[in-house]
Parts: C-alpha cells; structure tokens; sequence
C-alpha cells in the first residue's frame, strides 16, 4: 500500500491559506474540511474558497463534505475540479447517485463513517466508492484525541476492501500524528489526514515526511 498524506487546513491559517498549501508542497493532497454548522457544530468554508484554492495550489483538493444534504452540494466540487469529494453516510440520502455524479465530474468518490457508523452496511456500496473515510474522532474539530475505539473497524473495513480487489483508499481523519499514525497503518489505513500534527508543526513540510516515514515503516 503506498502511503499518502493529506494535510488538514482546517488547522492552518484561514486568512493565510495559499501560503499554508505552499508549506506541504511535498504532501498527496490538500485536505478541505467544508462543515455547515448543522451536520457538525462549526462552520468553516464552501465552494467559493475552494474554487480560490484550485487556482493557488498545484495539490489536488481531498474535499471532505460534514454538511447537511451533501446530495445537493458534492457534485459541484466535483465539477470545480476538487480531485476527491467525500460526503458522509450519515448526511446523504442518495449516496449511490451522488457518489455516481461525483465520478461523472471527474473526481474521485469518497464515503465517510463517524466513529460509531458502522462499515458492514455499506459492503454493497464499495463498488461505487474510490475512497473510505473512517472518522477517528467525532467531526467538527481538529485538534481532538484520537480515538483508539476506532482501530478493529479500521481492520474490518480494511479486510473488505482486500475482499473487494483491494483499490479503494483507505483514509483516516482526526488525532493523527505521530503518536497515533503507526497504529492507524498497522490497522489497514493508507491515507492519512492530518491537520495540527502538520500546521502546529514549526515546519510543516517536516512534519508531513515524518509523518510519511511513519505510516510508511510498518
Ligand atoms: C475534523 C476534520 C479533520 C481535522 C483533523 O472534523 O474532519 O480533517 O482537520 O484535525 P486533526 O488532525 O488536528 O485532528
Ligand atoms: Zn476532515
């Protein structure tokens, strides 16, 4: 499995955030935490900052949807030119279509499960999905601690994508970092998000290969 780290800029300066993508040059992909205030309590940014950033960074765009009605909404950043779009199973109320409309944009099709949602309902719709978002904390925030609770569905969900193939990505997002990051590989994950493991870092860039030296050894 090739390592890939996603760097979070909900972490980063949000007036700065050109600069903040500029930092981790050497990271996979910028990761985009769009919340709406309803499907996590905070609000952050939509697709017109997202649209600012696909013109000042060369990194693909990881758009990682916590809003109500994702539905409606993930098709466009899609059609913007976000290289991934991930919409939640607890938010979406046609992820086959939406996952399908995703794909039909040109990005790849996320699918994100809280900590306490389970995988095995979803084994039908593996073959609709590019990428497997496990929450490793509750969203809303960075900064959280990780939750430990999280590691079997890691390992589960990893043995069915193996059953599946093996192509999808499997990404975990919250309380990444060096302390955490080891058991998250050792678990099944391949794509790592992190957010104040990377920009609390005094370098960032630093951090993002430490990071991928990590998940990379086990
Ligand atoms: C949390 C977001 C995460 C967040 C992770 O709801 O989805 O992407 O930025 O931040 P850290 O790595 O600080 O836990
Ligand atoms: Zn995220």
């Amino acid at each position: 499995m090739a390592v890939q780290i996603s760097p979070s800029i909900l972490s980063a300066d949000f007036a700065r955030l050109a600069e903040a993508a500029a930092a981790v040059s050497n990271a996979d992909w910028l990761h985009v935490d769009v919340m709406d205030n309803h499907f996590v309590p905070n609000l952050t940014l939509g697709l017109p900052v997202v649209e600012s950033l696909l013109k000042a960074t060369s990194l693909p765009l990881d758009c990682h949807l916590m809003i109500e009605d994702p539905d409606r909404w993930a098709p466009a950043y899609a059609e913007a030119g976000a290289g991934s779009v991930t919409v939640h199973a607890e938010a979406a109320k046609a992820p086959v279509r939406t996952l399908r409309q995703i794909r039909a944009a040109g990005a790849r099709a996320g699918f994100a499960l809280n900590p306490a949602t389970a995988v095995e309902p979803y084994e039908d719709l593996l073959g609709e999905i590019d990428m497997l978002l496990l929450m490793t904390v509750e969203p809303g925030f960075g900064g959280q601690k990780f939750l430990d609770v999280v590691l079997p569905k890691i390992r589960r969900a990893r043995a069915l994508i193996e059953r599946h193939g093996g192509q999808i990505w499997l990404q975990v997002d919250g309380g990444v970092a060096a302390d955490t990051i080891e058991r998250c590989a050792e678990a099944g994950a391949d794509v790592f998000v992190a957010g104040n493991a990377v920009y609390g870092a005094d370098e960032p860039a630093r951090a993002v290969e430490e990071l991928r030296k990590l998940a990379a050894k086990v």
